[in-house]
């Protein structure tokens, strides 16, 4: 048996524990460290494991998971749980105001709760005496799922209401969801597993949460937010809505941070607009907004219809998801000259464009998926984000769809095609004599991180590879004006800026310079690196692979890659002939030995990876190196951090198969702040 002063210590870090949840998932101001927050735990589940009668169900030890259930039981609603309806244009949100203005016979304008529609599944929660008792599925709006056992592991949700005035009974209402960085952990985590990827972070949540098995349950990356209240018995709530949510949050609810009360239509569609703009870089998928009449007496005078209320609506975003069909799938030829397989699509309004073209990134990707033309596909595009086929529907397939195959010849040059065993990537063997290849090469020295070259756009360098005028980015410099005007599109004017444009490149720095040249690996962080630490082109070019190695972010690969082309006479030919055109660009000398960088990152190593919500890419950087910290441009053993934003590419991935520590931008400033490593 416990002794009484156990029985008050399991009291007591109970508490404290639910406090600290409190503080981190609702106030998101936690105020331990999680080694902290870890030991109280431990202690919790140590006590309760020599002593089985001190666990209570709404002890945190709980959450990970009870016995599995042999099957779901049905739960009535007592209130039926509603949809909403859906405006697709700022007109229809605007009708829907004057229709709310119309029935309440006012001229004034109304005050809305503006809230994130989150894509997830609505829950309904049953607390009575401030205790967790049921948890619901919406199913069918009447009749849902009983599926408490689950919802008890999801730690961002109290499983015991704190504060006053609670009523006896209250039932809340809200979206559990599966927030992004959550969810390609867990895809990861599946891959790596040899299980199957959900498709999007909403079925991830609703097979999540649709397990029999509370244990899976609880290794799932769950959270909650609530938005409303179903129905209540006991103590008396706020009269609008608005400040209900507060009071949610009060009783220890998280609520999304992004709610806002808003006056008049105008003022809606406001927020629309500005949170459509954040939509990227939110921690968590929204498909629109939710507009609710904000008085709790306009509400009701307001009423339903048919499932529905008419004091709320859904302002639904454009959706990022939309099938069409592939009509083709052709190669295109890179710098370089890796073929990309790309599907040709029927074109598709999505994410709020027309696309016609989705990249199927390589052959095995394309082998993975297993897009044929004629298949009906699921294309997604997130944002600005390169549009990509997400999946094929198999039962939708017509009879005798063609797998594709790797061409044996270059589409644009008819050069060999090869494909080194093991490698996701084939190649055209042509280079320079390949068209897409010069192409490509040329369009990457003009770039804005390379020689930023204004007013060399993709159109152009098409001509002048085509008219051969341009073989390589050295020739260039030899255009004049009387020439350019010549091309299509192109008048006089924009000739002698283009000629201006060209000549004013000439002055450039080492390491856009060698960004420009184009070295297979290296970005522009590792050439910012080098230019820095060898000072001149002619240190680099001299370096070999144990020099290169020394460098900060410089593995075996990238070193074997840099001496590969600086012995390509070819390439030397290409940089002696810049220079002598007049290509230059101060030369330091070699870096002096590293001074030991001082701040709470110093001699740390960063990668960025995705959209940040506020910092941009550079001002992080900044960030990061004012700190004493420096940013490379890939992952290896010897990164310290991956600063992951929404839509992070392959380097996330190649950090959590190393055991790198992965940041939010949160984390991130933290760290920087000196607040000890974030997990
Ligand atoms: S209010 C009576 N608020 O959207 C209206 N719903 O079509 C009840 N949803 O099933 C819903 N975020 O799953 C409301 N802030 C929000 C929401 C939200 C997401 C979902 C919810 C519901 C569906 C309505």
């Amino acid at each position: 048996m416990a002794t009484s002063a156990q029985a008050r210590r399991a009291e007591v870090l109970r508490a404290l524990i639910e406090e600290h949840n409190y503080r981190y998932y609702v106030l998101d101001d936690p105020t331990i460290p999680d080694a902290g927050y870890d030991a109280l735990f431990r202690e919790l589940q140590a006590l309760e494991a020599a002593h089985p009668e001190l666990v209570v169900p709404e002890s945190p030890t709980q959450r990970v998971g009870g016995a599995p259930v042999p099957a779901f039981g049905t739960v009535r609603h007592e209130q039926p749980m509603l949809s909403l309806d859906n405006a697709f244009t700022e007109e229809e949100v605007r009708a829907f105001d004057r229709r709310v203005r119309e029935r309440l016979g006012t001229e004034e304008e109304v005050a809305y709760s503006a809230e994130p529609k989150l894509d997830g599944l609505a829950v309904s929660l049953v607390y009575e005496a401030g205790r967790l008792v049921r948890a619901a599925t919406r199913g069918d709006g009447f009749v849902g799922e009983d599926v408490t056992h689950n919802v008890r592991t999801i730690r961002a949700l109290p499983v015991r209401l704190r504060g006053d005035r609670l009523p006896d009974r209250l039932e809340v209402r809200g979206e559990v969801y599966m927030p992004r960085a959550g969810f390609a952990l867990l895809n990861e985590r599946l891959a790596a597993e040899g299980g199957k990827p959900f498709v999007n972070p909403r079925n991830a949540a609703a097979g999540s949460l649709r397990q029999l098995d509370p244990r899976i349950t609880a290794t799932r990356p769950l959270a909650f937010f609530a938005y409303g209240i179903g129905s209540h018995a006991g103590g008396a709530l706020p009269d609008t809505h608005s400040e209900t949510l507060v009071r949610l949050r009060d009783w220890g609810l998280p609520v999304s941070p992004d709610v806002a009360r808003v006056v008049g239509v105008e003022a809606c569609l406001d927020y629309q607009r500005r949170l459509g703009e954040r939509r990227r870089a939110l921690p968590y998928e929204v498909d629109g907004v939710v507009y609710k009449v904000d008085s709790c007496a306009q509400q009701e005078a307001l009423g339903y219809v048919s499932r529905a209320p008419r004091f709320a609506v859904a302002h639904k975003f454009p959706a990022e998801e939309q099938t069409t069909v592939v009509e083709a799938v052709e190669f295109q030829v890179g710098r370089t000259g890796a073929l990309t397989p790309v599907a040709r699509l029927r074109p598709v309004f999505v994410g709020g464009v027309t696309v016609s073209n989705a990249t199927l990134h390589n052959m095995d990707e394309l082998g993975r998926k297993d897009v044929r033309p004629g298949d009906t596909v699921v294309i997604r595009r997130a944002g600005d984000v390169i549009p990509e086929v997400v999946r094929v529907l198999p039962e939708q397939r017509p009879a005798g769809a063609r797998s594709v195959r790797l061409p044996d010849r270059c589409p644009v040059c008819g050069s060999e095609v090869v494909r080194p065993e093991g490698e996701a990537i084939a190649r055209c063997a042509g280079g320079l004599a390949c068209a897409a290849q010069r192409r490509e090469a040329l369009r990457h020295f003009a770039s804005r991180r390379a020689l930023d070259i204004q007013g060399l756009g993709t159109q152009l360098v098409e001509q002048l590879v085509t008219l051969d005028l341009v073989t390589d980015p050295a020739d260039l410099f030899a255009l004049d004006a009387a020439t350019l005007a010549g091309l299509e599109r192109l008048g006089e004017r924009s000739a002698a800026k283009l000629v201006a444009a060209i000549a004013a490149s000439r002055e450039t720095t080492l390491d856009r310079f060698l960004y420009a040249l184009g070295i297979p690996e290296v970005g522009d962080s590792t050439a910012r690196v080098l230019a820095r630490h060898f000072g001149s082109l002619d240190a680099l070019v001299n370096a070999d692979e144990a020099a290169l190695t020394s460098v900060p972010d410089v593995g075996p690969v990238m070193a074997g890659r840099i001496t590969a082309f600086f012995r390509q006479p070819r390439n030397l030919a290409v940089i002696a002939r810049l220079r002598s055109a007049g290509v230059h660009w101060p030369e330091t000398g070699p870096a002096p030995p590293a001074e030991a960088p001082a701040g709470p990152v110093a001699g740390r190593s960063f990668v960025l990876t995705g959209t940040l919500p506020n910092l941009a890419r550079e001002a992080a950087r900044e960030r990061i190196e004012a700190a004493g910290g420096r940013v490379a441009g890939s992952v290896s053993k010897r990164t310290d951090y991956v600063v992951a934003g929404a839509d992070p590419g392959s380097k996330l991935a190649r950090a959590l198969e190393l055991g790198i520590a992965v940041l939010d931008e949160d984390g991130l400033l933290r760290l920087l702040a000196g607040d000890g490593p974030a997990s």
